[in-house]
């Protein structure tokens, strides 16, 4: 198909005005041609999270075939619990079932970017809904790019130079414990700008900073994310199905909902971020 044409078939409808886009004219079944994976990563670089209606029961190989349109998939999501181990078991491996795994102990509805502790952090993460909640249990997501962009120049100056430890000390339901550094601000290769790299889940501490300095930075940036400016929210249909482009965003649950919450998750993998 000419590029052109593909062009005119997908169609990226904003969501907010600063995260998001509804994708029209992608189907479950999409042929990987280099014209539609080159459209779908542009725009999941650009608009941070991508929303698709795929239709009720997608399967597990199905949403693994439409994955690999964004990227190379990561075998099994970095960390893993008790929980991912006996899903694995009765082969229900990526499956996010809130009656297994509460959100609130498993920091799900806390701001964070996914696997930050890890030397090469997940690129992008892709969820299907296979048993929405009957009410309310959405997913939130915010821009990094707006987050970097509304503050100061003075405080955008500051946090550029700057190195972040991120860790698991926030997560004792990890079984293995992971350390790395990455910088605050790193550049999306794609876009070219800047996203700040700061989450309330495994940013532990700002490296050549005293304690009191580093608590501060933190805490301010903790709440700065929480900003509605840079959100939006997502309802759960049957096959309703979210792709975000990791670094450049974070994302939380909303931990209140009623019925099931059955979630299927595929991760695509990344490599070190850099500013
Ligand atoms: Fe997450």
């Amino acid at each position: 198909m000419a590029a052109a044409a593909t062009l005119t078939k997908i169609r990226f409808e904003k969501a907010t005005p600063a995260i998001g886009a509804r994708v029209q004219g992608v189907a479950l079944d999409e042929t990987a041609t280099p014209e539609i994976v080159q459209a779908l990563r542009e725009g999941l670089h650009e608009h941070g999270v991508l929303f698709f209606e795929l239709g009720e029961g997608v399967e597990e190989a199905q949403q693994r075939n439409f994955a690999r349109l964004f990227g190379e998939l990561e075998p099994v999501y970095g960390f893993s619990t008790e929980q991912q181990e006996a899903q694995a078991k009765r082969g229900s491996g990526g499956l996010i079932d809130a009656d297994f795994q509460p959100l609130k102990e498993y920091r799900t509805a806390q701001w964070h970017t996914d696997g930050t502790p890890f030397e090469r952090p997940p690129q992008a993460a892709i969820l299907t809904a296979v048993e929405p909640p009957e009410l309310g249990g959405g997913t939130m997501w915010a821009s990094m790019y707006a987050a970097y962009e509304d503050l100061s120049s003075h405080f955008q100056n500051l946090l550029d130079g700057l190195q972040v430890l991120h860790g698991t000390m926030r997560t004792p339901f990890v079984r293995e414990r992971a350390q790395s550094i990455h910088p605050a601000v790193i550049r999306d290769p794609v876009t070219g700008r800047k996203a700040l790299y700061v989450n309330s889940v495994y940013s532990e501490r700002f490296l050549d900073m005293s304690e009191s300095e580093s608590d501060a930075l933190m805490r301010f940036l903790f709440e700065h994310v929480k900003s509605p400016e840079f959100h939006v929210a997502l309802t759960w249909r049957p096959g309703t199905t979210a792709v975000w482009e990791e670094r450049v965003t974070q994302h939380r649950a909303i931990d209140a909902f009623t019925g099931k919450r059955k979630l299927r998750r595929i991760t695509i993998k990344g490599d070190k971020p850099s500013a």
